[in-house]
This record gives structure tokens, C-alpha cells and sequence, in this order.
């Protein structure tokens, strides 16, 4: 309830400049509430328009929605098309010569892209993994760093109908061997190595490694594209091929592989709360209009912007606003490989002066760091270029925001504050920036044809100022269509009985102010939000009693003032509670297992150990008082239920 509270101190109003209003694809309050309200009396039409509008079809579709099976929708039925067609081929004729990717290596190299050299580069690529024997409806997964690699992977299994599977680079082998189990990959696409501030990160050695974990037959091929003179000493003929040996001689030109609207596009995992991840099912169509539409209008778009996202194709902000939004909108976008912090605070600052970037979108914990080494940074660069901020991926607070406000956009840039899910494929809750004024930590009104609510358990909407969960109440084109193999999973967890299965259930708290702006609170399941990825508490727990050492053990989430959140870990060892030097030792060990089991983002900060943990007398573990242990707060709780109250003292002193 304290974040309710706080959030709703928040009333500091920021409307767009009239500069800015005057050149905006929606100019005005009033043109975003006529939308939305034709988009409210005329659902299906206003979709069907903008998915005509949008689209280039091989052939059309007949009919918008075909809900007979919800919440299994389809959308767009019977149309054909192709996701790398309308990416590049339908640019090439007004914009071949435009550049499509301004690409920044880790150590400053930068290489520029036009339409049609993506075009012929995709095309070769596609050619390649056709000779291969990969094939429409194939899952093949992507582990790269970020590159024009990574975008060219991804587009030419779009253009051959393959649906890509693309892993975040940071996990480790086993969570990237049960990806590939859970999906039947037949082919990885990786490079031998990475590069980010200065060091290697091996990529190809990780696979190497999961595939020798056993239980990833299905793998026929590891295409591997050459970044670094290393890591590629495991060689295993036969499987493994070169990138450039894979495109060496093929064909320019690649005819696409004519997809029905509801064919999967891509497969992407994600956390949710028990200890497997969910391998979040994408359409076709669907998701391209949400991912091209959303881009158009968040972002405000204009032909000659420079848009940067500073997010990783590994996660949903990658596919959508790297590889397809911008692509969908013959965009120039810069994409980067290294960190903000290499080879100093500069950095970002330095690309954005540097390309001309006018559109930056970020997530708030990089803001965070970035606050904490000082203004001098940013304030030595040329920013002017930049007409527009966003953010994404977690709640921003409002010192935050002001920072980015003054500091990056010295006040001129409005800031979308984003809030979106793996789940919906593309942006729902966002100020269109010309119509739209925002509050800082609020993400502010619905896009149009986006019909978002906050309701109690019952189902019934909230009044104003109060908490409820965020639902979205009818169908929208780029919402999930199902967990990869486990529709019951699908419905459960998204359209739930509670709601008679009517309702989207996005998993967070919310509430709405007086003049209906949207506040996230955070995740009403037990996943946490660690700098903007989402891992789920199951997942890490299950990670620690896979450990030899481990009993028992229990995951909570304690606010971490540059990641958001941080993970804590409550542990019963099988044999006896370590003190002193040995708890030190064997905490460090726990975390290096957690690092080498899922990967270094699901690592704890803090590992408690106790005789016990805290459990109701039928066996439950009360969470809400490890919460209140890992925060430091005082226990004001209940306990009288508790089985063993002695173990909160021996928790608390824990603290280290
Ligand atoms: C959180 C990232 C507050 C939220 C695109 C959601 C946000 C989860 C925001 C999805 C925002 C995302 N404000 N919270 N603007 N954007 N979230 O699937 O809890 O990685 O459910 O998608 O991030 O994370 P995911």
C-alpha cells in the first residue's frame, strides 16, 4: 500500500510543447479520445483498417477476428503474407538506399546498412539455411550478441517461415538446453563469441555445452557467425558451419515463404511462477501490426528520425523495437553492442551526439546507473538531436525521471513511459507523446483499441486511487496466441475462471488516478523485476536445491536502488547452519551455481541461512514475512501461526 501512496503524491504535469504537439501524428487530447472511441464502437473495422493500412498481403483477409475458440483468437485469418517481406522488400523501391542499421561495435567500429544491402544480406542468409535443410515451421534458436547478425537471423527465418526461438545471451547452458528441448530446435545460430566493455563473452562454447548436456537431438546444425579470432575450439564437423561459409555463393534474391496470418512467428521464453519458463507463442500478422502500429504511434515516428533502442534482441523490447517495428517502418535505428559504461560513462551520450540519434529508449536502471556517475557526463555532449524519450520494462520513479527529463532531454523531450509484457507483443499503456500529458511514473492512457481496466477478484473495476489487478478486456492482434505446447497453461495463467476466461490477466497490480492515468505497482505472481528482466522466484529456487548442499530453499525480491529489485535467498543446508567464514564461503558458492544454472542475472545478492524457514503449521512458507526480513523491516505480523518462531531471530541476524 506505502507504493499507492506514494505514486499518487506524484502531480507534477507534463505537457508536450506546442512544438512538438503541431508536428505529432495524433496532435491533440481530443484526436486521441476520437480514436480510441472509434476504436471502442467500431473494434473490429478499426483493427481490420489499420491491419490493410499497415500490411503489405500477399493475399487479403477475409474476416478480422474468429473468436469461436477463445481464447485461442485468430486474427486475420485466412490472409497471407511474410514478415521479412514487409520488413524490407516493399522498402526497397522508395528507400533501398536508405540506411536501415548505424551498427556501433564494442570497440567504436561503426558499420552502416542500407535496405536493400539488409535485403541482400537476409536473402543470403535465408538462401543458406534453406540449403541446410530448414524449413518452414522448423525452431531454430538464436544465441548472439547483439549485431546486424542478430536481426539478419531473425529475418531470414521469418522469410523462410522457421520460427525463431531467440535466447538472451547471459543464460547459461542448461537454461539454454531446456529451450531447445522444450521447442525441438533443429539448428542454433550463434557466433564464436561477443564482445561487451572490453572482454569476450563466450557464446559458442555455452552452446557447446548445452548441447553436451544431452537431450538436444533434434539439433542438426550450429551456424556459427565469426565476431572474434577465438572460441571455437570444440569444432564438431558436420554440425557445426561457419556463417560465412553457410552464405558463401548463394543467391541474392530469396522468394518468401507466403505464411498464414496465424502461423507462429516466433517462440520467446519467459519467467513466470512455477520453476519452468513459458514459451510465449507469437502469430504472424498479429504481432507485426501491433509491433509496426505501436512503433508509428508511441514513438511518434517521422521518416528521417534516428531511433535507438538500447534493449537486447534476446528479450521482447528486442524483437519488437529492433528487429520488427522499426524494420516494419522503414526506420533508421542504430543498434549497439557494447555497455553504457565502456569504455567510460560517456558512452551513450557520446552515440547519441555522435548519430543523431532523436529517439532514446532505454530502460529506468540504466537511467539509475547513469544518475549515479553524475550529470558531467551527458552534459558534455551535443543532445540536441533527440525530440523524444522512452522507457520500458519496469516502473521508473519520479527522481529518475526528472533526471532524464532535465538532464537528457533538458526539458524538451517528451518521455513515454512504456508498459508492456513478453506477453502482449508490442506497447498497450503509453502517452502518445503530442496528445498525451505525462506524469512522472505513470505510463499514463491506453494506446487506442487497447481496452485496459483495473478490477478487484471479482472481476468488477476498481474505484480510482485503489489497487487491482490489470486486465485487458478484449482481444488485441499481437497478444499471445499460447505457451509453446501447453495451451492448458496458456488459459490458466492468462484468461483465468475467475474472470469467466473474458479477461487478459497481465500478472500485475495497478491503480488509476483521478484523471484515469495508469500506475503500475508490480507483479502480483512471484516473479521479480530485476533491472527490467523478469526471472521467476520458482525458477531460482529450483536452480539452489539442485545444489548438493541445499535443503531447502525460498527466493524474495528486497528494492535495490539501481536494479529495482534484488534477489535475496533464504537457505537450509542439508547439514548444519554455517557461521562466520564458512557461511561467507559457501554463500559465494551458491550464487557462482546460480550464475553457472540459469544465468548471472538471476544471481542473489543475498544468501541467508537458517535451521529452518518460516512455515505455517501446515507446511506453507510465509513469504510475506521473508519479504519483511530481506527489506529489514520490523515484523509486525502475526507469528502466532508460525511452526518454529525462533527462526526469525536467527534469519534476521543473518544480515549481513
Ligand atoms: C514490468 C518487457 C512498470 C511489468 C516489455 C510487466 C513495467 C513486466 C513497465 C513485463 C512499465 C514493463 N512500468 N512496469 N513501463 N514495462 N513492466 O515481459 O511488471 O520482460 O508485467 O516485457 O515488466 O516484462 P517483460
Amino acid at each position: 500500500m506505502s507504493t499507492i501512496d506514494s505514486v499518487l503524491k506524484e502531480t507534477r504535469l507534463f505537457p508536450p510543447s506546442d512544438d512538438f504537439r503541431r508536428r505529432a501524428l495524433v496532435p491533440s487530447l481530443d484526436a486521441y479520445h476520437a480514436l480510441c472511441e472509434q476504436a471502442d464502437d467500431h473494434y473490429l473495422s478499426f483493427w481490420g483498417d489499420l491491419a490493410r493500412e499497415q500490411i503489405s498481403w500477399k493475399k487479403p483477409f477475409s474476416r478480422v477476428l474468429d473468436d469461436s475458440n477463445a481464447p485461442f483468437f485468430k486474427w486475420f485469418d485466412d490472409g497471407l503474407l511474410n514478415v521479412s517481406y514487409n520488413c524490407l522488400d516493399r522498402h526497397l523501391a522508395q528507400h533501398g538506399n536508405k540506411l536501415a542499421i548505424i551498427f556501433e561495435a564494442d570497440d567504436g567500429a561503426v558499420t552502416r546498412v542500407t535496405y536493400a544491402e539488409l535485403h541482400r544480406r537476409v536473402c543470403q542468409f535465408a538462401n543458406g539455411l534453406k540449403a541446410q535443410g530448414i524449413k518452414r515451421g522448423d525452431r531454430v534458436v538464436v544465441y548472439m550478441p547483439m549485431s546486424i547478425e542478430a536481426v539478419v537471423a531473425m529475418q531470414a527465418c521469418a522469410r523462410i517461415g522457421a520460427i525463431h526461438s531467440v535466447v538472451f545471451g547471459g543464460f547459461s547452458a542448461k537454461s539454454v538446453q531446456e529451450r531447445i528441448q522444450d521447442a525441438g530446435a533443429v539448428a542454433v545460430i550463434t557466433a564464436n563469441e561477443g564482445l561487451r566493455g572490453g572482454k569476450s563473452v563466450p557464446l559458442k562454447a555455452v552452446i557447446d555445452e548445452a548441447l553436451g548436456l544431452g537431450g538436444c537431438e533434434s539439433i542438426q546444425r550450429v551456424v556459427v557467425f565469426q565476431r572474434t579470432n577465438g572460441g571455437a575450439s570444440d569444432w564438431q564437423e558436420g554440425r557445426d558451419i561457419w556463417w560465412h561459409k553457410l552464405t558463401e555463393g548463394q543467391p541474392e534474391q530469396c522468394e518468401p515463404e507466403w505464411m498464414n496470418a496465424e502461423d507462429p512467428l516466433f517462440i520467446l521464453y519467459t519467467s513466470g511462477s512455477t520453476g519452468k519458463p513459458k514459451g510465449i507463442q507469437h502469430s504472424t500478422a498479429g504481432y507485426l501490426l501491433g509491433a509496426i502500429n505501436s512503433f508509428r504511434m508511441v514513438f511518434d515516428y517521422k521518416p528521417n528520425d534516428v531511433f535507438w533502442c538500447t534493449a537486447d534482441v534476446g528479450w521482447i523490447t528486442g524483437h519488437s523495437y529492433v528487429c520488427y517495428g522499426p524494420l516494419g517502418n522503414a526506420a533508421t535505428q542504430v543498434i549497439f553492442e557494447g555497455v553504457p559504461t565502456y569504455p567510460d560513462a560517456h558512452r551513450f551520450w557520446q552515440m547519441i551526439e555522435k548519430h543523431k540519434v532523436t529517439i532514446f529508449y532505454t530502460a529506468p536502471t540504466a537511467i539509475r546507473s547513469l544518475i549515479k556517475l553524475g550529470a558531467d557526463f551527458p552534459n558534455q555532449h551535443d543532445l540536441s538531436s533527440l525530440r523524444l524519450l522512452g522507457t520500458v520494462g519496469e516502473p521508473i520513479n519520479p527522481e529518475a525521471w526528472i533526471w532524464y527529463h532535465e538532464v537528457v532531454g533538458k526539458g524538451r523531450c517528451p518521455i513515454v513511459d512504456t508498459w508492456w509484457q513478453t506477453e502482449t507483443g508490442s506497447v498497450m499503456i503509453a502517452p502518445l507523446p503530442g496528445a498525451v500529458a505525462t506524469k512522472p511514473g505513470s505510463c499514463t492512457l491506453p494506446l487506442p483499441g487497447v481496452i485496459a481496466d483495473i478490477v478487484d477478484e471479482s472481476g468488477a473495476p476498481v474505484e480510482p486511487g485503489k489497487g487491482g489487478m490489470l486486465v485487458i478486456k478484449k482481444p488485441f492482434p499481437s497478444l499471445v496466441r499460447t505457451i509453446w505446447g501447453d495451451p492448458e497453461r496458456f488459459k490458466k495463467t492468462y484468461f483465468p475462471e475467475e474472470f469467466n476466461g473474458k479477461y487478459y490477466l497481465a500478472g500485475d497490480s495497478a491503480n488509476r488516478d483521478e484523471h484515469g492515468y495508469f500506475w503500475i505497482m508490480g507483479r502480483i505472481d512471484d516473479v521479480l523485476n530485476v533491472s527490467g528482466h523478469r526471472l521467476g522466484t520458482m525458477e531460482i529456487e529450483s536452480a539452489l536445491v539442485a545444489n548438493p548442499l541445499v535443503a531447502e530453499a525460498a527466493v524474495v525480491g528486497k528494492p535495490h536502488e539501481i536494479k529495482g529489485e534484488a534477489v535475496v535467498a533464504f537457505v537450509v543446508l542439508k547439514g548444519q547452519r554455517p557461521t562466520g567464514e564458512d557461511a561467507k564461503k559457501i554463500a559465494d558458492q551458491l550464487k557462482s551455481w546460480v550464475a553457472h544454472e540459469i544465468g548471472k542475472i538471476a544471481q542473489p545478492d543475498d544468501i541467508r541461512f537458517g535451521d529452518n524457514l518460516p512455515k505455517t503449521r501446515s507446511g506453507k512458507i510465509m513469504r510475506r514475512l521473508l519479504r519483511a526480513i530481506a527489506r529489514g523491516e520490523e515484523i509486525t505480523q502475526d507469528t502466532s501461526t508460525l511452526e518454529n518462531p525462533a527462526i526469525l531471530t536467527q534469519l534476521q541476524e543473518g544480515i549481513r
